[in-house]
């Protein structure tokens, strides 16, 4: 039995992890209720697999379809991506991310619990570390009140998660990922403006934005921007995988906590200059304000990924940006 239920399956990370879970033999069973993704995204992941996927449109939230969903597959562990991440949306509308990240959760720790199943890796982020004292940071720094009901929903879940004892967790709490598969056939797909830097850049590079501003350049860091761990969505994938393998040989396991990032602190100057570089493009782009809620630097201790999962990243930043470009490119011929 390998049936590993995927919530949110066809977004940005979990499609990507539905890729990685067919290279290792695993049958993913995708829930996904399309709120920030299409359904080609699916055809797509067939074409890449060549595989034909289990599919159910489900909101995260209905308790009945997901329990039918158990009772139709046996499965054996779950992968739960399916949330809200908006940063900023979370501010103006808490609830929104109060009601589905949370309830969700619960909904799908509920029926878990009915039908005995215990294994799940969750979608945690580096935002439950606030501004870290200092980076590095490892996953016993404490985690401070998080700058937004978003991050504080991965807070939150975390708690729950290590409240319920029945549960074998690994959480794995992500830094900056970015990136496209090779194939180009899947990526990131941002709603409107996005918020995030690498779809801005490369939307600039395509000329569907007209700038891109740099949000603050008097941090304390050596060019004056923010610092982020940026980390490929291929290895990000692969890390769930790994994930999978370690609940199954650590049945006694309840909650572990587990960063995944490559351990490379970058300014926002350095993936704009890479990505001009090695695409051999020139953005258009200038220094503006700081973006209020922004963290000035983190980027992560990377050795409990190593040490616990023998996950480390592969792919570089050149790997990174170019990807990011091709899928940009890629989305024109669409
Ligand atoms: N940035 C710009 N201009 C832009 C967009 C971003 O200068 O147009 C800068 C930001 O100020 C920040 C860096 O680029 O310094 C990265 O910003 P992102 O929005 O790409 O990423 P964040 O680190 O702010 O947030 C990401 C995820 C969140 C998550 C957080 C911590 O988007 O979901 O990491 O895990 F909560």
């Amino acid at each position: 039995m390998r049936n590993i239920l995927v919530t949110g399956g066809l977004g940005y990370i979990g499609s990507h992890t539905v890729v990685e879970l067919i290279k290792n033999n695993y049958t993913p069973i995708i829930i996904d209720n399309l709120s920030n993704t299409e359904f080609e995204v699916l055809e797509r992941l067939e074409s890449i697999t060549n595989t034909k996927l289990n599919y159910y449109n489900i909101d995260i939230c209905n308790g009945k379809a997901l329990s039918e969903v158990f009772t139709k597959h046996q499965i054996e562990a779950v992968i739960h991506f399916a949330a809200f991440k908006a940063v900023g949306e979370s501010v103006e509308q808490p609830l929104k991310y109060y009601i589905n990240n949370i309830n969700g959760l619960n909904t799908l720790l509920s029926t878990m619990e009915t039908n005995n199943v215990k294994n799940i890796v969750f979608s945690s982020s580096c935002t439950v570390y606030g501004e870290p004292d200092s980076s590095p940071v490892n996953e016993t720094a404490a985690t401070k009140r998080a700058n937004s009901p978003y991050g504080r929903t991965k807070q939150i879940g975390e708690d729950i998660l290590q409240d319920c004892k029945f549960l074998n967790t690994v959480s794995l709490r992500y830094f900056n990922p970015i990136g496209a598969h090779p194939s180009s056939k899947i990526g990131e797909l941002p709603l409107g403006i996005p918020n995030n830097l690498v779809p801005f850049i490369t939307q600039t590079a395509a000329g569907i934005r007209e700038k891109l501003t740099v949000f603050g350049s008097d941090y304390n860091t050596k060019d004056g921007t923010c610092i982020r761990d940026y980390i490929h969505v291929v290895d990000l994938a692969d890390a769930h995988v790994k994930a999978l393998t370690f609940i199954k040989e650590n049945p006694e396991n309840k909650f572990e906590v587990i960063n995944i990032g490559t351990g490379n602190g970058l300014t926002v100057l350095e993936i704009i200059n890479t990505f001009e570089k090695v695409n051999n493009i020139k953005l258009n782009y200038s220094i503006g304000p700081r973006r209020p809620g922004d963290v000035e630097k983190v980027w992560a201790d990377a050795s409990k990924a190593k040490l616990k999962l023998g996950w480390e990243a592969q792919l570089d930043l050149t790997e990174m940006l170019v990807s990011s470009w091709n899928w940009q490119l890629s989305l024109k011929n669409k």
